[in-house]
């Protein structure tokens, strides 16, 4: 049986159990989202904001690239067709196995390394772009540290954007539907929502940060915010992901995506 709640858990609990949690879920994600994510193209959130229409990375051609919470990889793909050198890392060797099969089935390779957003294992200074699209960022229990690690593997002169979940949804039950729309938990209630067994172990955690709180930790970690980006809901856009739908789309937004720069 699996109880929803909010209750404080650290790095450690938050880790065991997403990593639990995505080895798990990673066949069913697929075959629900992977004909929307398609194979080897950079889609930024369910609003299906795509990195070929907006460039938030800029040039992308010749630079090493870290997608941090990677999945199946479909942005590194992507990223690797555009010229780049991506590295995958990501939690999961569930997900993991997954980007290797798409990998094999397009002839599209990319590296994959499996570790942690706040451990990175790599070395200062060796990328010129990183980023995430709702990846390990609402995963991690101590983002800070996530802020400061991809700060220390960015070259100066490099850039940082990711995709989470927009902190206004917080407050919202997680329904696509009409009681979606009801404002229903304190935007300032930082603890984390949780899903546990009957013994009380976390089986899935995501946590939130403010607006405030997500721009002092960027900056705390050294790094420029250059712009928050808001992707509207497309008109004629169908497709229900989750908690994200037309219907609150139209009204709330679904996704915040960080764009940062390291001076
Ligand atoms: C919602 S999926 C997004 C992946 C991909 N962009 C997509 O759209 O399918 C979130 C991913 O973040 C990964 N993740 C969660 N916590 C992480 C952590 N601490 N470090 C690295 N990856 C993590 C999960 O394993 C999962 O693959």
């Amino acid at each position: 049986m699996c109880a929803v709640t909010r209750r404080q858990t650290g790095p450690a609990e938050t880790r065991r159990a997403n990593r639990r949690w995505w080895d798990g879920d990673a066949e069913a994600y697929l075959a629900t989202h992977g004909d929307f994510l398609g194979t080897a193209d950079f889609c930024w959130c369910p609003e299906g904001l795509r990195e070929a229409e907006v460039r938030l990375l800029g040039e992308v051609a010749g630079r090493r690239v870290l997608e941090v919470g990677c999945g199946a990889a479909q942005c590194a793909r992507w990223l690797t067709l555009a010229g780049a050198y991506p590295v995958g890392l990501d939690l999961s060797a569930g997900m993991l196995a997954a980007g290797a099969r798409l990998s094999a089935a397009t002839g599209v390779p990319v590296p994959l390394v499996q570790g942690d957003a706040e451990r990175l294992p790599f070395a200062d200074a060796s990328f010129d772009l990183a980023c995430s699209a709702h990846g390990a960022v609402p995963f991690c229990a101590d983002s800070a540290t996530v802020m400061r690690e991809v700060a220390r593997v960015l070259r100066p002169g490099g850039r940082w954007v990711f995709a989470t979940p927009h902190p206004v949804r917080w407050m919202f039950a997680d329904d696509p539907g009409p009681e979606g729309l009801l404002a229903r938990m304190p935007y300032f209630d930082r603890r984390p929502y949780v899903e546990q067994d009957g013994a009380g172990v976390a089986s899935y955690v995501e946590h939130h940060r403010t607006v405030g709180d997500r721009v002092r930790e960027i900056v705390a970690a050294g790094l420029t915010l250059v712009d928050l980006v808001e992707p509207e809901w497309p008109p004629g856009h169908q497709r229900v992901w989750g908690q994200w739908s037309p219907l609150r789309g139209r009204i709330l937004p679904g996704t915040a995506i960080y764009v940062c720069a390291k001076p």
